[in-house]
């Protein structure tokens, strides 16, 4: 509490985390500190994302390592055991580092310029980051701030160790991959017990999205670099999907969820090196990632067997803003006549894009008879990125 204290925090730090120490640095450390209550369940959710978003080559280059923040000790306890009971596998692996600090480690968390309930809270906030930060210095190469209420682009860790590889020897101090708040900003590891001093010195003076800023700015990167598509976004709730997932966090299966049959996918819009074309057609939260289609660019899902369906959904666009959005598009279902062939041959259509998506139960019902092949296809072309998010669909 007093001025010695922070010249200590360091040193205590180490004494705790001597044996995290011993092992090898990885190349990334995503870090999360938490406070909201297990109810919402949005730090599970988060974790399941981080975790089931990545191969399991990925996942041996980054640790996740949480703060749980909250000083009410039974809401502790609690969230420890969730997290243990359904990540053991990564805890064990050393691939999840949960992390508490004692309430009389806190210096006062009262705002000093403007006492109200929002100082209080950034304040604490701020501390429990530093914290957080000093704990991760020596764990990887990179930090990358989350926080818990996110879901991630698949395979993020391969797209941030690209753009660190092209940022080649062009010096930075924080690399944006998310324009929301606090989130999704990468650090090099080796600044953090600095930028951690930094949050304990200037805790009360404003939130921890706008220190940031003022941190790179006093590093001496002037401008900050944002890094598209972005990484990550904040998770919209949706009950439904939320109890779902509460009561099937282990086996994702209800009715609630599409089928998507096995089926390969094929496109002739231009892929990047990250976000390919069949992540449009898996059950997490990849995505497909283009730009610059023209009239007539499809996307298509040719199914291994034909099957008969009962409700196709299309999204296109970013979950959060609404950008990248397919203007003018249109959904179809193909089917191949004869039994040899590989390809569609005829196609009917089932339903245009509105704002970017369309949600439909199959009507008439024989058109989704025997349909083989279901593919997007772009009605005017367009400038820009292009997001497709995911083609669901469900079996009779
Ligand atoms: C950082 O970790 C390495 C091992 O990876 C260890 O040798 C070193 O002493 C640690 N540094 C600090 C400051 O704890
Ligand atoms: C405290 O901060 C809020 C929001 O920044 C502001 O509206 C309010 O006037 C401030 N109160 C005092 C006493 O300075
Ligand atoms: C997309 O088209 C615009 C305008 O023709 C062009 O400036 C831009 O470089 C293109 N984008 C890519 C990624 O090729």
């Amino acid at each position: 509490k007093d001025q010695s204290a922070i010249e200590d925090w360091q040193k205590l730090t180490f004494k705790y985390m001597k044996t995290t120490q011993q092992r090898r640095k990885k190349f990334l450390t995503v870090g999360i500190s938490s406070v909201s209550p297990l109810e919402e369940s949005n730090l599970l959710y988060t974790l399941d994302s981080l975790f089931r978003t990545s191969s399991k080559a990925e996942q041996k280059h980054f640790t996740v390592l949480i703060h749980l923040a909250d000083s009410d000790l039974t809401w502790l306890g609690e969230t420890v055991a969730r997290i243990s009971s359904l990540f053991s596998p990564e805890i064990l692996a050393g691939q999840l580092l949960l992390i508490h600090a004692p309430s009389d480690a806190y210096p006062p968390v009262d705002g000093i310029r403007n006492n109200t309930y929002s100082g209080e809270f950034y304040s604490k906030q701020n501390v429990d980051h530093a914290f957080l930060m000093s704990y991760a210095s020596n764990l990887s190469d990179y930090f990358l701030l989350l926080d818990d209420n996110v879901f991630c682009g698949p395979n993020f860790v391969s797209h941030i160790k690209w753009k660190v590889t092209n940022m080649n020897s062009k010096p930075w101090v924080l690399l944006e991959f998310s324009n929301m708040g606090f989130l999704g900003k990468l650090f090099h590891s080796r600044d953090l017990p600095l930028l951690a001093h930094f949050l304990l010195l200037f805790y009360r003076e404003k939130p921890l999205d706008r220190l940031i800023p003022h941190f790179r700015t006093l590093l001496l990167q002037k401008n900050p670099v944002l890094c598209r598509p972005f990484l990550f976004y904040h998770r919209v709730s949706h009950p439904s999907f939320d109890d779902n997932w509460k009561t099937s966090t282990v086996k994702k299966k209800d009715s609630y969820r599409p089928d998507n049959p096995p089926g390969t996918v094929f496109t002739d819009m231009k892929a990047f090196d990250v976000h390919f074309p069949w992540e449009a057609y898996t059950l997490d939260e990849s995505f497909f990632w283009t730009y610059n289609v023209s009239v007539g660019n499809h996307l298509t899902v040719l199914l291994s067997h034909p099957v008969n369906l009962r409700r196709v959904q299309v999204m296109t666009g970013s979950l959060v803003e609404g950008k990248y959005t397919l203007e003018k598009g249109q959904v179809e279902l193909g089917y191949t006549p004869e039994r040899m062939s590989e390809f569609c041959t005829s196609f009917t259509l089932l339903g245009r894009l509105l704002e970017g998506q369309l949600d439909q139960e199959v009507f008439p019902k024989n058109i989704g008879h025997s349909v083989s092949c279901v593919r997007l296809v772009v009605k005017a072309s367009q400038v820009g990125g292009l997001m497709i998010r995911h083609i669901s669909l469900w079996e009779e």
